[in-house]
């Protein structure tokens, strides 16, 4: 109950804070993935890729905003850990906020300067040049990753799956080694 009003004073407020601040130049846009329209692609991603070896990686929202990726894929995947990377001081707490009850970890950082845990999976719906500067880090080395809308410029996906009735794309790339 005291999560839930917390979680629900914390998401208000960071309405707010976006409404009246969201033109600031050291602002980062904060668009919500529609859950519900790439659950059904992801589910069939992770079967396909990953299957019953989800316990040997890790996995990573990249610039997790309320973490509600975050959450669902704690809640119905099992793997080693999850984390959910924010740059956004208010998203973050929220995030923080809205996750305490579950295994997942909210780290504030860039994702262009974190160090990864490999082999991991990524999901993030995030600009191409900052999805650029993560994949010339070697950030996402011998993993899988899904990218929802933006791809990684110059490198060609394995497969871009249209999702139905959406005109929004997931970019899936695989730089695992060794594949399951
Ligand atoms: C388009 S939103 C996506 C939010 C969430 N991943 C989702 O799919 O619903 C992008 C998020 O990435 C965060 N972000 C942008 N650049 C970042 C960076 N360099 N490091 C960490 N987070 C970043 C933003 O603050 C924002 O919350």
């Amino acid at each position: 109950m005291m999560i839930l009003l917390f979680g629900g004073c914390a998401l208000l407020i960071a309405c707010i804070y976006e409404l009246w601040f969201h033109n600031h130049p050291h602002r980062i846009g904060y668009i919500p993935s529609q859950l519900s329209i790439i659950e059904p692609h992801l589910e069939k991603i992770l079967s396909k890729h990953i299957g019953s070896h989800e316990k040997k990686y890790t996995f990573y929202e990249l610039g997790c905003g309320t973490g509600h990726v975050l959450r669902y894929i704690s809640k119905h995947h099992n793997f080693k850990k999850n984390f959910g990377l924010e740059l956004d001081l208010i998203w973050y707490n929220v995030c923080k906020v809205l996750s305490s009850s579950q295994p997942v970890t909210v780290i504030r950082n860039d994702v262009t300067k974190h160090r990864y845990n490999h082999p991991a999976f990524f999901y993030a719906y995030l600009k191409p040049e900052i999805l650029k500067k993560v994949y010339d880090s070697q950030g996402f080395q011998n993993s899988l990753v899904v990218l929802l809308t933006f791809s990684i410029p110059g490198v060609e996906p394995l497969e871009t799956i249209n999702i139905t009735g959406s005109q929004r794309y997931l970019h899936l790339y695989d730089f695992r080694s060794e594949k399951c």
